[in-house]
């Protein structure tokens, strides 16, 4: 709950500073300075990340638990089992560090605490006559392959509706990376090795590899769906692209999408192929999950949505994952993208 406080929270920061150092790089307003001058200053790593959309109103300069940059984290509690600095950010907005919203990003041991330091409702973006940057190309037509229409314009998930899981002994940005893209949206990369360790440390129970994003999107009743483009790097086999977690019985998920041999398959059944020849381009698909009738419509590429049903609805309830999660059997390397992530 103290989580999803600070979460939710985080839409009422207020501006900090003049954000003069504003400028713009592929049509996105960025603090290009912001994270070096801070760093000097000790205020953090001196790593940026930019959340948000066109007008970016979130450039995070990341002050890690992760290698206990920060101190000795001596100040870590747990919450839904997470491990989060409950603390950190009021102490280092106290001392003018940011802005005290904070935001956890990784796995159990949370490596990754970020404290906002936004250069927020101030920023405009600039004006094209001031902007250095040549005018912004069309987009590529969409070949005719991928998607007969072209990609919706869909601004990045929020920050606060995810977090990502990824080996407990790495960085975040050693198995994720996101882009901010020209329009708004944004592309979260995300890859893991079948020799990588489990997204929790022991003495957690040991599961597979993988990097995924945790959508904090919990429910138990009612229809929810999600819609994403997914780029499925070549080479990818034996990997989980898409969860819904949660099943009654023996079961942990009510869906899985799955690659196997460059198709995409729910769970590995070979008689539910999805798409095939998946590699190396965007895919569109949209899950809807019916709690009340269990029955789960899946559709790729803008055609008709193949049904299956659910696993049953555990008392705690559902969430979606995206992301790399090996199976039994998987690749040396997964790797799988995503554009245009839209929860409802
Ligand atoms: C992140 O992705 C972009 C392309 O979207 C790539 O150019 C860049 O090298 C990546 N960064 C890292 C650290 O992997
Ligand atoms: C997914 O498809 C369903 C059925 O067409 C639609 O009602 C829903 O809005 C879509 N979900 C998203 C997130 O776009
Ligand atoms: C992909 O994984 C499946 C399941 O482990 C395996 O049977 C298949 O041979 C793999 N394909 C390749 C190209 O390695």
């Amino acid at each position: 709950m103290v989580l999803l406080a600070l979460l939710a929270g985080a839409h009422q920061v207020t501006a900090q500073g003049t954000c003069a150092d504003l400028t713009s790089v592929n049509g996105q307003a960025v603090c290009p300075t912001c994270c070096a001058t801070w760093a000097s200053q000790g205020k953090c790593d001196g790593v940026q990340t930019v959340l948000g959309g066109a007008n970016v109103r979130d450039v995070v300069c990341r002050k890690t638990c992760g290698a206990y940059l920060c101190g000795t984290c001596a100040d870590l509690t747990s919450v839904n089992g997470q491990a989060v600095c409950a603390t950190c950010c009021a102490t280092w907005a106290s001392q003018g560090k940011c802005d005290g919203v904070q935001t956890v990003l990784g796995g159990a041991n949370v490596r990754d605490a970020v404290c906002r330091k936004t250069c927020s409702s101030v920023c405009q973006p600039p004006s094209p006559s001031a902007s250095k940057q040549p005018p912004p190309r069309p987009p590529p037509r969409p070949s005719p392959r991928t998607s007969p229409r072209p990609p919706p314009t869909v601004p990045c998930i929020s920050p606060s509706m995810y977090y990502i899981q990824y080996p407990y002994d790495l960085k975040l940005s050693d198995r994720y990376n996101l882009t901010s893209l020209a329009n708004g949206d944004c592309e979260h990369r995300m890859w893991v090795l079948n020799t990588d360790k489990p997204f929790e440390a022991p003495p957690e129970k040991p599961t597979a590899p993988r990097t995924e994003m945790r959508i904090n999107n919990n429910y138990a009743s009612g229809v929810h769906s999600i819609s994403f483009q997914i780029f499925i790097a070549d080479g990818t086999n034996a990997s989980s692209v898409m969860q819904i977690l949660g099943g009654t019985g023996d079961y942990k998920t009510s869906l899985q999408l799955r690659v196997y041999d460059g198709k995409l398959m729910r769970y590995n059944s070979a008689s539910e192929v999805l798409e095939t020849n998946v590699y190396n381009r965007w895919i569109s698909v949209n899950v809807t999950h019916n709690v009340g009738t269990n029955r789960i419509s899946i559709a790729v590429s803008g055609r008709a949505a193949v049904d299956a049903d659910g696993r049953g609805t555990p008392t705690a309830g559902h969430y979606f994952k995206l992301g790399v999660y090996g199976q039994v059997g998987s690749s040396r390397r997964m790797e799988a993208r995503y554009r245009s992530i839209k929860v409802l």
